[in-house]
């Protein structure tokens, strides 16, 4: 039995898909546990690129089992379309489950999203605007409509009855005349409901029983460290428990059955959406690393912001995540380049701070400190290639001392790197 989960330790876009596909092949079963649309995973497969939103980046493979399991807020229709695009493009997939808890993102959780971003001002976060917040705050304000409500219309037409008035309310107050009648919305719901009953299943005994049966589960995180609600830079993260331990409340794994955490750790640092970023670059270094790196979001094509690895962001996500190795994305963005920096510390108005700070004025006012590290020279892929295949003593040096020097700052082994999007360009340093 083995139940690893995969993290991201900085904000989501680390190159986790690829991580997840990686270590999938060895994995039975392949979980999420949350987040919803706000996530875009992209997976190539020799000349296919696969972008997916809510399935698990497993579902490409016939043999596996993918759950999505009920920390993730789902869009009914969103998750059918996906389907129905692999069926399409002729994949056979993998066999889908979805939780019966999981809680439903309906039509006015978007166009909440839109208005309370707008009214928000200078503290929105930047949102995907997916509904994502209005969806998680109705599941902990308990006016949330869950997956098996879809499949009751009992229980589905007493939720809207008492719901729906409410939220007209809410967007009264805002300003905002919006009419919900009940019928229309109900007909969608028990549609949807309908076409996803095949996939709808009790995802926690599923898994708890596949535990029990010395299954191999890996459970993947959507976004990362520094977006999550607890751990995240508040207020401009997302809404849910992107560290592992949304992996024991968004999926019902039980936390000691966890066997090992794999956080997963890009060369450099991206973000899309507002918020403090100590060590981004926005001159021509910031555009080189995100000309070179593809960092437009999937969901949205926003341009995303970038700068050098900051390892105070990354330790702290190291530590809240219990991670026991590192998986080290993007390193042949780096290439190239004459130095490579990597953050240490920050310098907050004189004062060394190595502890990741709670007060967001504290981290927008951090300077940060850097390592310079010699650069190497330009690879070409075919370059990366042969070295993947010679193993990790053929990198050139100057990039094996960026490697060890996360290593040792970290305490953390690096087991794996990636240097290109495609499957074969991972190389695998086991200890
Ligand atoms: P929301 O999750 O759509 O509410 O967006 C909240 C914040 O998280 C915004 O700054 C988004 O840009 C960011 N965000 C949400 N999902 C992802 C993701 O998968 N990758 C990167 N950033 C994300």
């Amino acid at each position: 039995m083995s139940c690893t989960v995969i993290v991201g330790t900085q904000f989501g876009d680390e190159g986790k898909g690829k991580v997840v596909d990686y270590y999938g092949q060895d994995a039975d079963i392949v979980v999420r546990y949350n987040g919803g649309a706000n996530a875009g995973h992209t997976v190539i497969v020799g000349a296919e690129r696969f972008a997916f939103r809510l399935l698990p980046s497993g579902v490409l493979r016939p043999d596996k089992t993918v759950v999505i399991g009920h920390g993730v807020v789902i869009d009914p229709d969103l998750v059918l379309a996906e389907i129905a695009e692999l069926r399409q493009r002729g994949v056979t997939p993998a066999t889908i489950y979805v939780s019966d808890r999981a809680h439903v993102v309906m039509p006015y959780h978007k166009a909440l999203d839109g208005i309370e971003e707008t009214l928000k001002g200078s503290l929105r976060a930047g949102t995907t605007r997916r509904g994502i917040g209005p969806c998680y705050s109705d599941k902990v304000a308990r006016f949330g409509i869950r997956v098996c409500d879809l499949l009751d219309e009992e229980v589905l037409q007493a939720k809207l009855d008492a719901f729906l008035p409410i939220k007209e309310r809410v967007f009264a107050a805002y300003g905002e005349a919006v009419k919900l009648p009940l019928e229309p919305l109900k007909a969608t719901c028990l549609r949807l409901g309908a076409q996803l009953a095949p996939y709808v299943t009790d995802t926690i005994t599923f898994l708890n029983d596949a535990l029990r049966q010395q299954k191999r589960i890996l459970l993947e995180g959507a976004q990362g460290t520094h977006l999550d609600i607890d751990y995240g830079i508040y207020p401009y993260g997302t809404s849910s428990n992107a560290v592992a331990g949304g992996a024991c409340t968004g999926a019902g794994i039980p936390p000691p059955q966890i066997t090992q955490v794999i956080g997963v750790v890009k060369a450099y640092t991206s973000r899309v959406g507002e918020g403090p970023f100590p060590t981004e670059l926005e001159g021509q270094l910031g555009e080189y690393l995100r000309e070179r790196g593809g960092e437009y979001g999937t969901v949205t094509q926003r341009p995303r912001r970038c700068g050098w690895l900051d390892l105070v962001m990354v330790k702290y996500a190291l530590r809240v995540n219990g991670v026991t190795s590192i998986a080290l994305t993007k390193l042949d963005v780096l290439s190239g380049l004459d130095a490579v920096k990597v953050g240490v510390a920050y310098d907050y108005h004189g004062q060394e701070v190595t502890a990741f700070p709670a007060n967001m004025r504290v981290l927008a006012e951090c300077q940060p400190v850097y390592e310079t590290l010699e650069g190497w020279g330009e690879m070409a892929r075919t370059t990366w290639r042969r070295v993947v295949d010679e193993g990790y003593e053929a990198l050139p040096q100057a990039c094996r001392r960026v490697i060890e020097f996360i290593e040792e700052a970290t305490g953390v082994p690096i087991r794996l790197i990636s240097v290109g999007p495609e499957r074969a360009l991972t190389l695998r340093r086991d200890a």
